[in-house]
């Protein structure tokens, strides 16, 4: 399988000034996304998981150029996207696509659903003008919608409606990729299902490549081949689902799934979820931003911000208990106090 998207050391950083920092003329800058590499292969859906914060979106975003990034290479089909052209750009959001959280505020309230979805094929110039009521019509049936919806507007739909026509619009272009942020998180659990079950039709039927992001391990556990968990910028365990679930490597990947209540239910795991603050990036800590809330931190993880990665099975790991800074007995124990 080769790499539809290569993700190379990204950063992104934003300005962020309070009113106390503007008094005492200070500009203060947070890394949300600190240094991610990623590959997602063509035909493959990777789930992107973390709280809320951690940079998810930024990422996504700055994949697509809707955010810059300050640093680091994105490739997509061998092509180096930070540096595209308006041209070349315009040309790559025919092959990559995003699909929102909120699927009522990304549609024009004004205007029909059928004029939202022909107002796409018009702007790319998808298809000859005659073509494109035909083009429409199809589109809405591939997404579970019929005809009929087609001259409603946004608010006579309902969430998971609206999100059909968001995904809709997605497709319109024909794209390899698809970029969906929390593309359900603003569903009720049954339509989640729904839209969950369209995007796995979808992806097999046109071969899409899908960058799954949700703050929800639940979310990605059925729908994606492989799993990256996010923590404050970086990414820290890379790993197929199974494996992920199976045997989590990271503290902080553990954490997050025994606070899945199907998961505690399943494997009689304590309910232990995660102590302490969700992290920002306005306020790292010192060492391994984890170390706080971790329970095998050891003396190293207050100070070293950088474990290794390392293999582990399937699994790529970040975490100082196993890229071989401490002795065995010293992890042993860390792991044991846990
Ligand atoms: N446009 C922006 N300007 C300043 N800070 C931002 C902006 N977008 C995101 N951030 C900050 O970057 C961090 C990551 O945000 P985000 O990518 O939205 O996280 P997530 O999607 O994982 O919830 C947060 O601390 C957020 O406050
Ligand atoms: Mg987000």
């Amino acid at each position: 399988m080769s790499a539809l998207l290569e993700i190379d050391d990204l950063q992104v950083t934003f300005g962020q000034t309070t009113l106390a920092d503007m008094v005492r003329g200070r500009r203060r800058h947070v890394r949300a996304v600190d240094g991610v590499s990623l590959q997602v292969a063509r035909g493959e859906t990777l789930g992107l998981v973390g709280e809320s914060g951690c940079g998810k979106s930024t990422l996504g975003r700055a994949v697509l150029r809707l955010v810059e990034a300050g640093g680091g290479a994105v490739r997509f089909d061998g092509a180096d996207v930070l540096a595209m052209s308006p041209d070349e750009l315009f040309r790559f959001r025919r092959r990559a696509q995003m699909v929102f959280q909120d699927p009522f505020s990304a549609l024009n309230p004004r205007l029909t659903i059928g004029e939202t979805l022909a107002e796409v094929f018009r702007v790319h110039r998808l298809c000859p003008p005659s073509e494109i009521g035909d083009r429409v019509r199809r589109l809405v049936t591939t997404v579970g919608l019929s005809e009929e919806h087609l001259g409603r507007r946004p608010k006579g739909l309902s969430g998971g409606q609206c999100q059909r026509v968001g995904i809709a619009r997605a497709l319109a272009v024909g794209p390899e990729l698809i970029i969906a942020d929390e593309a359900v998180s603003a569903l009720d659990v049954s339509i989640q299902a729904q839209i969950l079950n369209l995007f796995q039709h979808l992806q097999q039927e046109m071969h899409l490549t899908l960058l799954f992001i949700s703050h929800d391990l639940g979310v990605v556990r059925h729908l994606c081949q492989r799993v990256a968990v996010m923590y404050l910028g970086r990414i820290v365990e890379y790993a197929p689902t199974e494996e992920l679930f199976r045997s989590p490597r990271h503290p902080y990947t553990r954490a997050l799934i025994e606070a899945m209540p199907r998961m505690r239910a399943e494997a009689a795991l304590p309910q232990k979820g995660l102590a302490g603050e969700p992290p920002s990036p306005a306020q790292r800590p010192s060492g391994c931003a984890f170390h706080p809330r971790c329970p095998s931190a050891m003396p190293v993880c207050r100070e070293d911000p950088s474990p290794a990665s390392r293999q582990e099975g399937a699994a790529q790991v970040w975490c100082h208990l196993y890229d071989g800074t401490v002795p065995a007995m010293e992890r042993l124990a860390a792991v044991q106090g846990a």
